[in-house]
């Protein structure tokens, strides 16, 4: 069975998209759609000599295609929504690109929307598919009961992108929205409790300081703590600087249990899992996924979730990466980022008003 492909939006991450799927067999892409020139121009480059798609400005006029089985939406986050719209009026499996959606209205609309349709819908969080977080999956046991989860992101300021839409708030969710859904959706992938409770502190203190668009300064915050409470007592923080380029590790991740821990860091190719009975440690070698043949910005990652979603799709079993998993991770973002606005920590029940339950 092959896989006929569109690509909505040909940017940065359409183009990865397209570059990945250039090294799996059965696979075409027959159409893209971007209504920005140099981006389309970017996206038929990727497609080199293996595809030969046709080119549209307007994704619906893609979508109208019947010989289109899979979508990828790799658009600005504020368009998710009504591309999401316009694909549930198809019957076309769909790779979202995180974060699902901006704000919480529009989460539920797609979780909702997501659950009668007929194709399958994938939200793109990768990161779970990276190999030192897919070994603190696996070892996760080994901690005993998991109390305390440690994320830190130290990396290089937001990149400049299409029309800078990822300047403002309002286009992308906000930074812990936009860049940290994918490091609420590893707490929520490990940590085995409920979150309750979410405080956060942030700003602007370094990047975009003196750029304007339009007349309007950015309003993106470049640093943050997020402390997350869970109702069996654990605690997650997120700690995030983006005015600290050229470090070893982007990402530093330990998992804390009542019996030892597991440290990680990307890029990178160790765990660590120390065992508090004898105050002993091991450093286990994590092995890049060797179905991997495109590294890409998200070291295989987005490979291997490619491979899976087509999985999913021929065995037509259930996502591994759903709507849900998109709208819990943006839960978090959305409270932190309002936590930061607000400077009180917020409670998950009540932000979620009883329209949603994690
Ligand atoms: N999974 C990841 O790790 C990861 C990494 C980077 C970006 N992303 C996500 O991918 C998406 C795109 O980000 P990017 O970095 O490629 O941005 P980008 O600015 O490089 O590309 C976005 C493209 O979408 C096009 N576009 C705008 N409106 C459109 C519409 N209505 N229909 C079709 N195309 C439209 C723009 O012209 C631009 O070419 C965002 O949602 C972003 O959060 C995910």
């Amino acid at each position: 069975m092959s896989l006929n492909y569109g690509i909505i939006g040909t940017g940065m991450m359409g183009c990865e998209h397209i570059r990945n799927l250039k090294q799996i067999p059965d696979v075409n892409i027959s159409a893209i759609a971007d209504p920005n020139e140099n981006s389309r121009a970017w996206g038929m480059s990727a497609c080199g000599d293996i595809f030969k798609p046709q080119q549209y400005t307007d994704y619906k006029e893609l979508l109208k295609r019947e010989d289109i089985d899979v979508v990828v939406v790799a658009s600005p986050n504020f368009t998710h929504i009504d591309v999401m719209r316009d694909i549930f009026d198809t019957d076309k499996h769909v790779l979202l690109e995180k974060p699902m959606c901006t704000n919480l209205t529009d989460g539920l609309e797609v979780l909702e929307m997501s659950k009668k349709h007929k194709g399958i819908v994938w939200i793109g969080l990768e990161y779970r598919f990276m190999a030192p977080i897919q070994s603190v999956i696996d070892h996760a046991s080994e901690v005993g009961n998991i109390k305390m989860l440690s994320i830190r992101e130290h990396r290089f300021p937001f990149l400049e992108k299409v029309d800078n839409w990822n300047r403002f708030n309002t286009n992308t969710g906000g930074t812990l929205v936009e860049k940290c859904c994918h490091f609420f959706d590893l707490m929520n992938l490990l940590v085995p409790s409920k979150p309750i409770k979410i405080y956060a502190s942030g700003g602007q203190d370094v990047n975009h300081l003196n750029e304007q668009y339009n007349g309007k300064k950015p309003d993106i915050i470049d640093n943050s703590f997020v402390l997350i409470d869970y109702e069996h007592g654990q605690r997650a923080l997120l700690d995030l600087c983006m005015f600290a380029e050229g470090g070893t590790y982007e990402q530093e991740i330990v998992l804390t249990g009542d019996k030892g821990k597991l440290e990680t860091h990307i890029p990178g190719n160790e765990l660590v899992i120390t065992n508090r009975k004898d105050y002993s440690y091991k450093t286990l070698e994590v092995n890049p996924d060797s179905r991997v043949k495109e590294i890409g910005f998200h070291h295989g990652a987005s490979y291997i979730e490619h491979l899976e979603l087509i999985n999913c799709i021929k065995s037509g079993n259930k996502p591994l990466v759903d709507s849900q998993s998109g709208l819990d991770s943006i839960i978090l973002g959305l409270a932190a980022q309002q936590s930061i606005t607000t400077g009180n920590p917020v409670n998950l029940k009540d932000f979620l008003n009883e329209e949603y339950e994690l």
